[in-house]
């Protein structure tokens, strides 16, 4: 028998049945309450907690036995009914097993009949619960609370987070920006039993070194000037808690080289300091660049990037996961139309379906946000997206010039030129013709390879004061 015990009712409106019964039931370690008519059995089923069994004499004065049945099951619907007829009444016995009755037993009751029967019924309870329990656990694996994704891509990714969340591994989240990684990276704590402590989230690419370097690691009091307290670091915070490095990718060579240090030996330094600080926080790192191609050009430590990518977590882009994109409205729709008024029309969800996303989950937020805001009408429609989207043209540009900005940035004056002289040189040389390929008026044109001509070669990439603002 379980812990708890199984809850019995038992309907009679004869004293002494249910005495009798109450007294054996009990005395077996069930917990029985009694009910003497049917309606008063109705009343205590809406109001107590789910029972196991119900023990229902079939014949009572208020109310017929199948209605009772009936009335009991749309209370609770796990609830096992077992009947006690009389011999005449086998019929009305057959009739109510059909309508959902476990099973009967014949008055007068025989004690040996009515316990195995009862065991029977708490069987097949445990296996309907557990079954239950199962179902549940398994539409919960291919779900995350508020991160939307039936594309077999992320339906892998919520299964691995559910996989490693309750480890202490580390975890690196690679994906495009705007792609969902902080929301993984949450809700990898959320899944761990880190979760009653806060996450401590830093973005490494929003600090200068030094002030990073003092943000994770702490400094002692007067390790440099202006240090006049002690500061405890992130990494020292978050010990018992996660911490999640945020594009880990821009982590300097000094910086790296410190945290190596930390996932290796566990230990933090402050800056200025020499007690090494044992450190237990979980980390967890997020990066949109291709960090294999950062080792192979070594800008990132090889020894740091398979500390890191212990497990992988790699978020599709959003125009690799296109199903997910009438589901994401939808929940954007939700969230900025907390009304629920507004709709969007089949042509703009087409639209949005076939655009190509370069800022991906983040993106398409803020242009539902928008047309929410915009929009004169419930139904929003193709003129409520803007221009870029409805167009297509931001994807449209990069496939033609195969635009792809590298690491080291791009000289765009230099870009310019040669843009210029290519199109001249597709117009054989004819002005008017390389000003229509570039969406140019000629006297523009002109005017642009005055500047080109004008500057001696290398030049153009010179910096200019006026921009060190
Ligand atoms: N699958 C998703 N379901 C619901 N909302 C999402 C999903 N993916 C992303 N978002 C939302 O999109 C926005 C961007 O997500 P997030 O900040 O996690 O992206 P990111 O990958 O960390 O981006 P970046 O690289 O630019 O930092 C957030 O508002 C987030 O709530
Ligand atoms: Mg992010």
């Amino acid at each position: 028998m379980s812990a708890a015990k199984s809850r019995i009712l038992v309907i009679d409106d004869e004293r002494s049945q249910r005495d009798i019964l109450e007294l054996i039931l009990t005395a077996e370690g069930y917990e029985v309450t009694t009910a003497n008519n049917g309606r008063h059995a109705t009343s205590v089923l809406a109001e107590s907690p789910a029972f196991d069994v119900a023990l229902t004499d079939l014949k009572m004065p208020d109310i017929n036995g199948i209605m009772l049945l009936t009335e009991m099951l749309k209370a609770q619907p796990g609830l096992c009914v077992i009947l006690m007829t009389a011999h005449g009444s086998i019929d009305t016995a057959v009739e109510a097993m059909k309508k959902g009755a476990f099973d009967y037993l014949t008055k007068p009751l025989e004690r040996e009949e009515l316990l195995l029967t009862l065991t029977r019924a708490l069987e097949r309870q445990a296996l309907l619960r557990e079954n239950r329990m199962l179902q549940e656990q398994l539409r919960d694996r291919f779900r995350i609370e508020n991160i939307i994704g039936t594309h077999g891509a992320m339906q892998d990714v919520f299964r691995v987070v559910h996989k490693v969340a309750a480890s202490n591994s580390t975890v690196l989240i690679h994906g495009e920006s705007g792609t969902g990684k902080e929301l993984v990276a949450r809700a990898l704590h959320q899944l761990s039993e880190r979760r009653n402590r806060p996450l401590y989230a830093v973005n490494v690419a929003a600090l200068p070194e030094s002030i990073l370097e003092t943000e994770l690691f702490g400094h002692e009091k007067g390790a440099f000037t202006g240090a006049d307290a002690r500061k405890i670091g992130l990494i020292e915070q978050a010990s018992g808690s996660t911490l999640f490095l945020d594009e880990v990718g821009d982590l300097k060579r000094d910086l790296q080289v410190k945290l190596l240090r930390v996932l290796q030996e566990r230990e933090v330094l402050r800056v200025g300091g020499t007690e090494r600080i044992k450190v237990d926080a979980r980390v967890l790192a997020a990066t949109n660049q291709d960090l294999e191609r950062g080792v192979r050009e070594g800008r990132f430590r090889e020894d740091l990037y398979y500390r890191l990518n212990v497990i992988s977590i790699v978020i599709p882009s959003l125009r690799e996961r296109r199903t997910d994109i009438p589901p994401l409205v939808e929940h954007f729709l939700k969230k900025y139309d907390p009304s629920a008024r507004k709709s969007i029309s089949q042509p703009a969800l087409k639209i949005l379906t076939n655009y190509d996303w370069p800022g991906n989950v983040r993106q398409l937020e803020s242009v539902i946000e928008r047309a929410v805001l915009l929009a004169e009408e419930d139904i929003l429609g193709p003129a409520d997206l803007p221009a870029t989207v409805r167009t297509g043209i931001s994807s449209a540009s990069d496939v033609v010039l195969g635009l792809h900005i590298p690491e080291e940035g791009i000289d765009l004056e230099g870009l310019e030129r040669s843009l210029i002289l290519k199109a001249l040189e597709k117009a054989e040389g004819n002005q008017t013709k390389a000003a229509r390929l570039l969406g140019l008026t000629r006297r523009t044109l002109q005017y642009r390879l005055e500047k080109i001509q004008g500057a001696p070669d290398g030049a153009t990439a010179a910096p200019k004061g006026a921009e060190a603002d």
